[in-house]
């Protein structure tokens, strides 16, 4: 199949230009002021429109058993609301069960998302059980096309997190193989302090779930770890930035020659921590926490000033039959929040709101995390990647309602809010896979990709 697109305008991650741009099977095969339209299947006239490249959500958690239970996207409902909102890949985090070695992980998070998946995906690896047959296991990680893998400093009493001598074991292991290292940094004991001194007190309200997870708790995480890498010197990418003064120290580290990655998501960069005032405080119970308006505002500005590298969501949607198990204990509320579906809405409409540029979505959604983490074919409109495209009608309207979602859930913390611009088309290696609000495409689309 032969398809062109004429007379849009092509977002790069560098500038916009009218181009008309032609894919053949699954890769983008020209961009020219002018493609002639003999010889081709399937013509289509995007003026004025825009022509971009799908985005990557390099942060999704599906089918993620967490919190007494398993968040409510699969790979097949999870990968769907991610092709309804132009997002045409996806990294997944496979994390380690306690005694499994990384490539059981790995295999098992492979044959859930088999045949399931409405687009590509990947996976990096978390590690929660680190020993001496994890650490050898590192130099096979690129051959298993996992080129990067996450810590979380958190859930202890889960058993999740890694202390800090672990911690940098793994990022000079890291180093020494070329693979990031991810990190969930927030101060694990201070959390568990607080936790404990609030429920002694009665303070039980999902607000506490706030208050134990403040700024403060995120931003010494973040110094810890970025004092850690540091110290063996390793590039260290960090995950879900939440809180100002974090931010503030990636800054300093940035300026300073360290090698550090920064990732936020939409939901610290639209909602304040008084969303855990409100009636509905238990959807917007994640980790970290949402935090006050002037973190909110460094976020913005890190974004405008280059310091964060990648918005992507951290999807991780309850039901809200779960979510309410936290109404008399907020340590009960799972953690965690949905997103996939409206990454691209999100950032596309906050560019045209003049928030940021067009090209600057395309780059914190797209070009990045595919540089970032190894994803060769994709992330940009260029001759020889992937026909990942969406084609973006800037004067459209979308309003979000859970109703209408493909995700598997009932609730949102995105329900009613009104995005600028409608991802009307998106094709996914070079098939039209959504149009119109309907899915053309199987879910055997989508593939895992080696990275
Ligand atoms: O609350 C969150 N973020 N849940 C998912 C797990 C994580 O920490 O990324
Ligand atoms: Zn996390
Ligand atoms: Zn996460």
């Amino acid at each position: 199949m032969k398809t062109l697109i004429k007379n849009g305008y092509i977002v790069f991650y560098n500038k916009i230009a009218r181009l008309d741009v032609a894919f053949c099977d699954k890769k983008i095969t020209e961009i020219a002021e002018y493609i002639s339209p003999v010889g081709f299947d399937n013509i289509i006239d995007a003026k004025d429109k825009y022509i971009m490249p799908g985005a990557i959500d390099a942060h999704t958690h599906f089918a993620m058993p967490f919190g007494g239970t398993i968040s409510s996207d699969d790979y097949e409902s999870g990968s769907l609301a991610a092709l309804a909102g132009g997002v045409t890949c996806y990294i997944d985090y496979a994390i380690q069960k306690r005694g499994d070695t990384l490539l059981e992980i790995l295999n098992h998070r492979k044959e859930l998302a088999k045949n399931k998946s409405y687009v590509d995906y990947g996976f990096h690896i978390a590690i929660t059980d680190f020993n001496e047959d994890i650490a050898d296991e590192f130099k096979r990680l690129k051959d298993y096309g996992v080129s990067s893998i996450k810590c979380f400093m958190v859930y202890k009493k889960e058993k999740m997190n890694v202390d800090d001598i672990t911690l940098a074991e793994i990022l000079r292991l890291g180093k020494e193989n070329d693979i990031l290292v991810n990190v969930h940094c927030e101060d694990c004991d201070l959390i568990d302090q607080r936790i404990e001194q609030f429920l002694k007190e009665g303070k039980t309200s999902n607000w506490y779930h706030y208050l134990s997870r403040d700024e403060e708790v995120e931003t010494l995480g973040v110094k810890k770890a970025l004092k850690i890498a540091k110290d063996v010197d390793a590039p260290i990418y960090i995950v879900h930035n939440a809180s100002k003064d974090g931010i503030k120290a990636i800054i300093y580290a940035k300026d300073n020659g360290q090698i550090v990655y920064a990732e936020t998501c939409p939901q610290y960069l639209y909602f304040t921590n008084d969303v855990y005032q409100s009636e509905r405080a238990a959807q917007y119970v994640c980790s970290p926490s949402i935090k006050g308006k002037e973190s909110r505002t460094a976020l913005w500005e890190a974004i405008w000033t280059n310091y964060i590298d990648v918005i992507a969501t951290d999807h991780c949607p309850f039901k809200l039959s779960e979510k309410a198990w936290g109404d008399n204990d907020f340590t009960k509320t799972p953690n965690g929040c949905d997103g996939v579906e409206n990454l691209y809405r999100f950032v596309i409409s906050a560019a045209l709101k003049n928030r940021l540029s067009l090209s600057k979505a395309v780059e914190l959604v797209s070009h990045n995390p595919a540089k970032i983490f190894n994803l060769k074919n994709k992330g940009d409109i260029e001759v020889g990647k992937d026909a990942d495209i969406i084609i973006l009608n800037p004067n459209g309207k979308h309003i979000y309602h859970n109703k209408d979602t493909y995700s598997n859930e009932d609730n949102s913390i995105w329900e009613d809010v009104s995005y600028k611009g409608t991802i009307e088309e998106v094709y996914v290696h070079g098939k039209l896979a959504f149009k119109d609000g309907k899915i053309l495409i199987s879910k055997e689309e989508g593939q895992y990709i080696k990275r």
